[in-house]
């Protein structure tokens, strides 16, 4: 049976006597409006721990004043029956005024990865996500944690606080799961309309085309070029950023790095998407079989 928990001091009581016990705790925080790319955190959690705390709390410091906090989807009902379908063993649903009571001025500021990409169109976004991060692991407690890749600069930003500050948590990133056209999961692809849900496919598309530039041996330039392309010819787009960057420091990558990560946050009308890649660039492929079909059917 899940077990909800709404405040601090009885899930730190929870945490403490699983920890008595001698069980593994991992958590996977989120902020509701569940799919299977959360849930699939939740299995990957499952397969290093052996009790799984699940948050739900949309954290309002690492919203911009004109960003969708107010509208952000919730279904409380439905996030707990998914949670519990996959074994949760407790839910942490905090409420605002006990995450941050009167007087709260305290935050965690991660200083370089959080520069570019989403950093840049978000300014207070990362401090808000690491401040909230520190404070539900103070409280949960864990021994391992899973974030996406989907947020990419988030998985990279919680490593680098968790390194520094010595929280001793190990963090563990999982896989960008999508939808059957390439549409990463995402909570805010409800705002979409059909035609946008649509043209949101230019992301993935985009990010596809980058990738064959780099097996074809393309540079930097190329790849991000690449990636341009679909996102331009996609009239219900415009590009937030796409940049190809070192995966661990986050700076602009340069040629003859052997991995890149290609992100990207566009807006399809009104809701901003983000999408990345991990990019190889040094494993060029031998010459693909349609290549190897025609270069053999001209010289027969
Ligand atoms: P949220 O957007 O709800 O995401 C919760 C976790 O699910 C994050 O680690 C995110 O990277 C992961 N996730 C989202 N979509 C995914 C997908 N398609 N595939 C795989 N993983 C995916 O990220 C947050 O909440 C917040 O910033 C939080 C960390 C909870 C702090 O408030």
């Amino acid at each position: 049976m899940m077990q909800t928990i709404t405040n601090i001091a009885e899930m730190r009581g929870w945490s403490a006597a699983a920890r008595r016990r001698g069980e593994r705790i991992g958590f996977v925080p989120t902020m509701g409006y569940l799919h299977a790319g959360h849930l699939s955190l939740v299995r990957l959690a499952r397969q290093h721990a052996d009790k799984i705390v699940a948050s739900i709390f949309v954290n309002p410091l690492q919203f911009g004043a004109n960003e969708d906090l107010s509208k952000y989807p919730r279904d409380f009902e439905r996030d707990s029956r998914l949670l519990a379908g996959e074994g949760v063993d407790a839910l942490f649903f905090p409420n605002g005024d006990e995450m941050y009571p009167r007087g709260f001025q305290t935050a965690v500021t991660v200083e370089s990865v959080t520069r570019g990409l989403c950093g840049a169109s978000r300014p207070v976004h990362f401090r808000g996500v690491a401040t909230v991060v520190t404070k539900l692991f103070n409280i949960v407690a864990p021994h391992v944690a899973v974030f996406g890749k989907k947020d990419y600069q988030q998985l990279v930003t919680i490593r680098r606080m968790v390194a520094d500050l010595a929280m001793n948590i190990e963090i563990i990133g999982g896989d960008i799961v999508r939808e059957a056209d390439g549409l990463a999961m995402s909570s805010r692809n409800a705002y979409l309309s059909a035609a946008e849900r649509s043209a949101a496919i230019c992301l993935s598309r985009g990010l596809a085309a980058a990738e064959e530039t780099a097996r074809a041996g393309g540079e930097v330039a190329a790849i991000r070029a690449a990636a341009i392309g679909p996102i331009e010819r996609e009239p219900l787009a415009r590009i937030d950023y796409v940049e190809v960057v070192d995966p661990e420091t986050m700076e602009v990558a340069a040629d003859g790095g052997e991995t890149v990560l290609l992100a990207l946050a566009v807006f399809i009308g009104k809701t901003r998407l983000i999408d990345n890649r991990v990019i190889e660039t040094t494993q060029r492929d031998s010459p693909s079989v349609t290549s190897r079909l025609r270069d053999s059917a001209s010289v027969s």
